[in-house]
């Protein structure tokens, strides 16, 4: 079965929203705090940047346990959910292998190969729709490679990361996809036991913690955290920027005569359409976000992508600008929690942007009949991106 299969592919942006900034607005200037009922749980909902980046960098007082009972029971104990000295001890494990060299040496050995064989694939027809035959399999080949899981399989990885992360919406497919994943890992995970490699599946089985291995559960779980997470999320900035640039002609062309620029615009394009749209802390003590007083043990929903677009940071936001000059933005979180994977999105890209300028110099959106938008709740991606240039 195809990973394009439409009902996967809807699941993926978890709610299909196309454009919640109006929304947003309203809430910063009206509700900038707000109690809701999410089934049988209050949930504190903040939207303005000053309050997120509060809760997101102030981990004493706002805990990440809360995904022990929600994300915990799909991928297992992972650093998400952990705090304070536990949460430290365990990112280091993994923290050194995303070094500056590594991706250095990353860069030339599988993430330039595995964009050129894609973009292969599709140059000598002069058209291409990106988010089906580039975006959707690159990162996941890239993380593939870097955990040390056979590449040759990563449509069926794919498939059990998505359902993974798509538990809200269908619990059972989740909680079977977690399973499936950790019997399609187990085997990997042995013979590395046996037979270390230079992979980040040996690093965890050779991982200690006070002087101990880590468990399989913990080891499970980094696993099951860190393919989604690779994968899911770089996946929708490729296209976004892809998207953004295509639909504004002008600072495509000042990209492609100064590359340079490339870095602002993925940052621009991280503000922009965040591709993780919110996350969950739980307040240890009382707090007062925006005036709201909200008691100690609350669940507190911060959304990254209003955060993003809080226009007393940000002027005239819902402009894609990527010559903006301002403070950073939120998309990769903040705080200890902040993104692990960060410059490996940045690096991966930048070189799929730049081999696709390099080979399709003159790249054009041609929609058609379809109408390429950026959708989602949760997560946010364009549906598609077609495009056209001479054959190369
Ligand atoms: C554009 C791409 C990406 C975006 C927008 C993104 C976004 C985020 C955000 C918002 C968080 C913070 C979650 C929180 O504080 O609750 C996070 C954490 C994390 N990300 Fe990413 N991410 C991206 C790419 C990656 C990649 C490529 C990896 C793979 C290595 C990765 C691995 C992680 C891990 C392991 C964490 C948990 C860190 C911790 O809890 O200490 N991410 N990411």
């Amino acid at each position: 079965m195809d990973i394009f299969e439409e009902d996967l592919y809807t699941v993926t942006v978890v709610g299909d929203v196309r454009d919640p900034y109006p929304e947003f607005a309203q809430m910063r200037a009206q509700s900038p705090v707000v109690q809701e009922q999410v089934f049988e749980n209050t949930v504190y909902k903040a939207f303005k940047y000053h309050d997120i980046d509060r809760v997101l960098r102030d981990a004493e007082t706002f805990s990440s346990r809360l995904f022990g009972p929600v994300m915990g029971v799909v991928m297992g104990p992972s650093i998400l959910q952990m705090d304070g000295t536990e949460h430290r001890s365990h990112r280091s494990i993994i923290g050194g292998a995303f070094r500056r060299q590594a991706l250095a040496d990353w860069e030339t050995s599988f993430i330039e190969p595995t964009v050129q064989m894609l973009i292969d694939k599709f140059a000598p027809r002069g058209e291409a729709e990106l988010v089906r035959e580039l975006t959707f399999h690159y990162p996941i080949q890239v993380i593939a490679k870097i955990l040390g899981v056979p590449v040759e399989d990563y449509r069926t990885f794919a498939r059990l990361s998505i359902e993974l992360i798509s538990i809200a919406v269908d619990f059972d497919r989740g909680m079977k996809a977690s399973r499936d994943l950790r019997e399609y890992l187990a085997s990997i995970v042995a013979a590395r036991r046996v037979e270390p490699q230079d992979d980040l599946i040996s690093m965890l089985v050779g991982a200690d913690i006070n002087g101990q291995p880590l468990p399989d559960d913990e080891i499970y779980g980094f696993l099951r955290l860190l393919l989604p997470a690779g994968a899911e999320t770089t996946q929708r900035l490729l296209g976004t920027l892809l998207l953004a640039l295509l639909e504004n002609p002008e600072q495509l062309e000042a990209v492609k005569a100064d590359r340079k620029l490339l870095s602002n615009a993925i940052e621009e394009s991280l503000r922009w359409e965040s591709p993780v749209q919110m996350t969950s802390r739980e307040n240890l003590t009382d707090v007062e976000l925006s005036g709201v007083s909200i008691p100690a043990g609350s669940h507190i929903s911060v959304c990254i992508g209003s955060g993003n677009h809080d226009e007393e940071v940000f002027e005239d936001p819902e402009r894609f600008d990527i010559f903006r000059d301002g403070p950073p933005h939120l998309a990769f979180g903040e705080g200890p929690h902040r993104c692990l994977g960060e410059h490996l999105a940045r690096l991966e890209t930048t070189v799929a942007m730049n081999a696709l300028l390099d080979r399709l110099p003159d790249i054009r959106l041609e929609p058609g009949d379809s109408d390429p938008h950026v959708h989602g709740q949760a997560f946010r991606s364009p549906n598609c991106v077609p495009v056209a240039f001479t054959p190369a």
